[in-house]
């Protein structure tokens, strides 16, 4: 037999990154229709946009948020703030979904209790990339992140607690969710530059919900 690694029926169902990080291959394919439900909802509310970085850079990823507090960022800086800055109403309500989703997912990866308050949704279109950064806005870092791929594969980068140190790549597939929280809650991470490709429910993009307790 010839194992293709790159074959995600012959992969393990749940990978350790490394200690408080794990993959859980798929857990999300039994609620993707909820998924994409409440996805169309809170763009329809809150529509995708451009943040500009405190540097000025125009991200390449589109981002909206759902939920009590969503992540901006612009010349002043990052934060969470509770309404949004393009309407100046309060981010769309975070889907049940979602919701049931991120705290089913973080107990099954050791996190217990997880009640997420935001949900930054990413939308990334081929050459759309998101650099090494840690998520540090939040204000109690012992919360874990819970982070949602739908659509086109992805390579995630997953690196350690410092910029320099060596990062994995990890292959993201549709429905795939990523938990990294503990000791590896600041690990830099970041995803490379989408590649071409059109999947069959979303079409030529990569959406993933990162699902947080912020404030
Ligand atoms: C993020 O770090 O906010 C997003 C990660 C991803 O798109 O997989
Ligand atoms: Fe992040």
């Amino acid at each position: 037999m010839t194992l293709d690694l790159f074959d995600p029926a012959e992969l393990p169902e749940r990978q350790a990154l490394a200690p408080g990080a794990v993959l859980l291959r798929r857990w999300a394919l039994p609620s993707e229709a909820a998924l994409l439900e409440g996805i169309e909802a809170v763009v329809a509310a809150a529509p995708w946009r451009h943040l500009v970085t405190p540097g000025g850079l125009r991200m390449s990823v589109a981002m909206t948020n759902c939920g009590p507090l969503g992540w901006v960022s612009d010349r002043s800086g990052y934060r969470y703030q509770a309404t949004d800055p393009e309407s100046g109403r309060p981010w769309p309500a975070m889907p049940a979904a979602f919701l049931a989703l991120a705290r089913g997912a973080a107990a099954q990866a050791g996190f217990p209790g997880f009640e997420p308050d935001a949900c930054l949704v990413n939308r990334y279109v081929p050459g759309a990339r998101l650099s090494l950064h840690q998520d540090r806005d939040e204000r109690d870092h012992r919360h874990p992140i819970v982070s949602v791929s739908l659509g086109l594969p992805a390579v995630f980068l997953f690196g350690g607690q410092a910029r320099g140190e060596p990062t994995q790549r990890v292959p993201l597939q549709h429905g795939d969710v990523v938990v990294w929280g503990g000791p590896s809650r600041l690990r830099y991470h970041g995803v490379l530059a989408l590649q071409e490709g059109r999947h069959p429910l979303l079409g030529a993009q990569r959406v993933n919900l990162t699902l947080r307790r912020a404030g």
